[in-house]
């Protein structure tokens, strides 16, 4: 656990190096222009990592779900919403199909998005369910060999790009909430799909996020993933997996505020020297490394436990609390460290300060991953 293989240093070499000679350079433009090129898509689709968690069996690298954390803190450290786009596609799209999905979904499936030829998407949140998410009631009616599905998800990250999209709506609204509900592989090419609202946000612009709405959209019956009713709990597995990913984007980002706060408190001069001889800022530098590291290594042992194959929910939500607040922590003093220069676009501290913020909400606020400890703890 305190060093990599030689494995996965060469994965994390190999991520590093695509990191800082492509993102690095763009994730400004891609956070000022909302957007980020598809020749991005294609180089990672080159390196392997769409498919870091599916089998060779099916056209992915099989590395796992330390491997992706690892590439993921990478990517995450040049430009988070690239990063992000890869973790949902990796922990909320190929992980539920390996695991939930019959040999005839992840053969149709799984290589297209292992080589990146179509990106994947998760849609479960709808505008009056967000942390309730077993509230959910988009709803799915059996039609012959077809479910016809009606509703709207919001906050879908990739929805616009993507080429699948995992929803989750309500089967049966006779039992209790969490038991009624599907998951459902949905084509976005399946007649009654459509892309709604793009939200603009306050940081990952780069990421679209986006509404999905239903109507009438008719899938094949083959098309459930674990069975009817069984969704929910396929929806909280698959984010324990997708919180190891935001917690994996967590350390990226504190990452990045550390070099570049050292890199300006080395530079910038006041009293006659660099800010960075001045004790004031060396505990806020001292304060930052402690934490990203004490995160990184509750990341990494979440994502060795999932490997396993044991369970790791309260590891994934106590790295995602962690981690996410250790990157907000450190985002906030990386600009503090930048002064008023920070609180501009002179230096990439204000894109770090809005990119950081979403971590502590998306993939389950920092108040749910609280509530899934204390849980767990309790009994
Ligand atoms: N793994 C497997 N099964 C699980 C599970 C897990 N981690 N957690 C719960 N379950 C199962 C339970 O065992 C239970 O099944 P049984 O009834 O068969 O025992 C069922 O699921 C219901 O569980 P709970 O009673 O715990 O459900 P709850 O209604 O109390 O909700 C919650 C729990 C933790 C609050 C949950 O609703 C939650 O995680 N909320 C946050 C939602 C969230 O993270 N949303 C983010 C969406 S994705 C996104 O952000 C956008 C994006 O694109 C990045």
């Amino acid at each position: 656990m305190f060093e990599l293989s030689e494995e996965l240093t060469l994965v994390r070499d190999a991520a590093r190096d695509f990191a800082e000679r492509e993102l690095m350079p763009r994730a400004t433009a891609h956070d000022r222009e909302a957007h980020i090129d598809d020749a991005v898509w294609k180089q990672i689709g080159e390196l392997g990592f769409w498919g870091l968690t599916v089998p060779e069996s099916h056209g992915g690298a099989g590395l796992g779900n330390l491997a992706l954390s690892i590439v993921l803190e990478e990517l995450n450290r040049a430009c988070a919403a690239t990063g992000v786009t890869v973790s949902v596609h990796n922990s909320l799209v190929c992980s539920p199909l390996t695991k939930y999905g019959s040999e005839a979904q992840k053969r149709e499936w799984l290589p297209k998005l292992a080589s990146g030829e179509i990106l994947g998407a998760y849609a479960l949140t709808e505008p009056g369910s967000g942390s309730d998410a077993a509230a959910l009631s988009t709803r799915a009616v059996r039609d012959g060999d077809h479910f016809v599905l009606n509703g709207t998800k919001i906050w879908v990250t990739t929805g616009s790009l993507a080429g699948v999209v995992i929803v989750y709506a309500r089967t049966n609204p006779d039992v209790a909430k969490a038991k009624g509900i599907s998951a459902f592989i949905v084509p976005a090419n399946a007649p009654g799909f459509k892309v709604g609202k793009k939200e603009l946000k306050c940081g990952i612009r780069g990421s679209p996020a986006v509404e999905l709405e239903f109507d009438n959209c008719r899938v094949p019956a083959a098309n459930v993933l674990g069975g009817v009713d069984r969704g929910f709990p396929i929806a909280m597995d698959t984010l324990d997996g997708g919180r190891i990913g935001i917690a994996s984007q967590s350390v990226g980002i504190a990452q990045a505020c550390i070099e570049n706060a050292v890199a300006y408190a080395k530079v910038r001069q006041q009293f006659g020297k660099p800010i960075a001889h001045f004790q004031a800022i060396q505990h806020k530098i001292a304060d930052m490394q402690t934490r990203s590291d004490a995160a990184r290594m509750l990341v990494h042992k979440a994502a060795w436990l999932r490997d396993r194959g044991e369970p790791c929910g309260r590891q994934a939500a106590e790295a995602k609390l962690f981690a996410s607040q250790s990157a907000n922590f450190c985002a906030d003093e990386c600009l503090q460290i930048h002064g008023g220069a920070g609180y501009t676009d002179h230096f990439i501290a204000e894109r770090l300060f809005r990119d950081a913020r979403i971590t502590e909400i998306y993939e389950g606020a920092t108040d749910i991953q609280r509530l899934v400890i204390a849980r767990a703890v309790l009994g």
